[in-house]
């Protein structure tokens, strides 16, 4: 499954000149290449899978490179400018608090760090009261997992077990890797060695319902101590059956399991709600959020109640760089920003018309359209082999490509899949240019 290196021969392109776009060189542009192939010498192939661009500068909805091109950006870079690249208010922020000489504080107490943490406490359903900054999704995930153990482990030796979504992600370090990630060994080790245990995807074709799946499995619930799943799946961008989650809450709460609801790519308005899991009318033990929570700087968080929390000592949970002064002065002011904006309102309100444009696409190439949905603005397109039903990587890999010689920026899955992520401040018209745009990348390639 893994993505391709992009060739970096040069295709030539059409001219492109409209109020958001503008293409002027071949892509990747003769002028880039030198720079990519120095970059891909000193970093390591992991790094290579995104299209052949130098980005120059990013701002709002509009990503430039340095030869002249300007791309409608429905990445968000990695879903992360959720308020916009470099909002003129968050770049304030940030310049302010440079300017106040206090770049690194570790744990001593510092003014910034406090009320980005109430602002999150004050986010967060009644009850979690309390929130702890890490600078990466997968640090927050690590420390929700690591709280769950702790709390089993009050409860009975032994119950320290994890269950988990299959195909889900939850980040690059090894209990968010166990938790994530198809079935089967991770870097060569078992997950049930390690206490961790996956349920096929809710909703999907080989789940029949929370307590059959689970019975399928086998897991004594006396062994768990927490569950983790994403608050929509960042690959699905399909919401779960909300029978399905508001049975397994209600499992959790009968077997004193707790559940974190990782939101590090469907929270901060994403969905069109503050948190995805909103749509299922639940309320998680655990939060954890990351990306859109800054829009810019490396900022993550696990929300919580008080008594979960607490159950590290004092010295036993934190991180050199979380909640470092800069990164909760970009947090606390995107947060702001979010609410001034009403970006959770736009996106629900954008999103509902962005459904109906995606359904007409897809209607429009049925036959090769294996999935697609999401709310607010999270939204992807899955193509299959109409006759084997097997994903169409390439084909949608190559999508992706077209899009990015026509103006429009999106990334590279290697899936079979392309997702529809822009910041939630885009432009009405600017959206609809760009699924245009892909439409007729849709047309050429998988024929009109
Ligand atoms: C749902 C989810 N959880 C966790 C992570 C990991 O976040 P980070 O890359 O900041 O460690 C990601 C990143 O893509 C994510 O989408």
């Amino acid at each position: 499954m893994a993505l391709h290196v992009s060739d970096l021969t040069p295709v030539p392109t059409q001219p492109v000149e409209t109020r958001y776009r503008r293409i002027v060189t071949p892509i990747p542009a003769p002028g880039s290449i030198a720079e990519i192939e120095r970059l891909r010498k000193v970093e390591p192939l992991s790094m290579a899978g995104l299209p052949p661009i130098v980005w120059d500068s990013a701002e709002g909805f509009l990503v430039r490179d340095p030869h002249g091109n300007q791309w409608i950006d429905l990445s968000s870079g990695i879903v992360v400018a959720n308020a916009g690249h470099a909002h003129p208010d968050l770049v304030s922020a940030i310049r302010r608090q440079l300017d106040g000489k206090l770049l690194f504080s570790y744990a001593f107490s510092t003014k910034v760090r406090r009320e980005l943490l109430e602002r999150l406490v004050s986010i967060a359903p009644a009850g979690l009261n309390k929130a702890i900054l890490f600078s990466s999704g997968t640090e927050a995930n690590e420390c929700a997992l690591s709280l769950m153990r702790k709390h089993g482990l009050r409860i009975a030796p032994g119950k320290i077990g994890i269950l988990s979504i299959e195909s889900s992600y939850h980040g690059r370090t090894l209990s968010a890797k166990l938790a994530g990630g198809p079935p089967g060994l991770v870097d060569g080790i078992a997950r049930e060695s390690l206490g961790h245990w996956q349920l096929p995807l809710p909703g999907g074709p080989d789940s029949r319902g929370f307590g059959e799946d689970l019975a399928g499995r086998s897991i004594d619930p006396a062994m768990i101590a927490g569950i983790i799943l994403e608050g929509i799946p960042g690959w699905t961008t399909t919401p779960y059956p909300a029978e399905y989650v508001q049975r397994l809450m209600r499992w959790a709460a009968q077997h004193q399991v707790l559940v974190a609801i990782d939101e590090v790519q469907s929270g901060i308005g994403r969905t069109g709600r503050m948190f995805a899991f909103e749509h299922y009318g639940i309320e998680p033990d655990l939060i954890t959020c990351g990306k859109g929570l800054s829009s810019s700087l490396p900022l993550a968080a696990v929300i919580g109640r008080q008594a979960i929390l607490d159950l590290a000592a004092p010295g036993e949970m934190s991180s050199t760089f979380g909640g470092n002064p800069v990164s909760a002065a970009a947090g606390l002011e995107c947060l702001a920003v979010i609410e001034r904006e009403r970006l959770v309102e736009r996106s629900a309100a954008l999103g509902a018309e962005l459904s109906r444009a995606i359904a007409e696409l897809a209607a429009r190439h049925a036959p090769y359209v294996g999935m697609h949905g999401g709310l607010g603005l999270f939204h992807s397109i899955h193509l299959k082999d109409p006759s084997s039903g097997e994903p169409l990587r390439e084909i949608a890999d190559k999508i992706v490509m077209n899009c990015l010689r026509r103006g429009v920026l999106m990334f590279l899955t290697g899936r079979g899949f392309f997702k529809i992520v822009p910041p939630l401040t885009i432009a009405p018209d600017a959206l609809f240019e760009a699924i245009d745009v892909i439409g007729g990348a849709m047309n050429e390639i998988l024929g009109a």
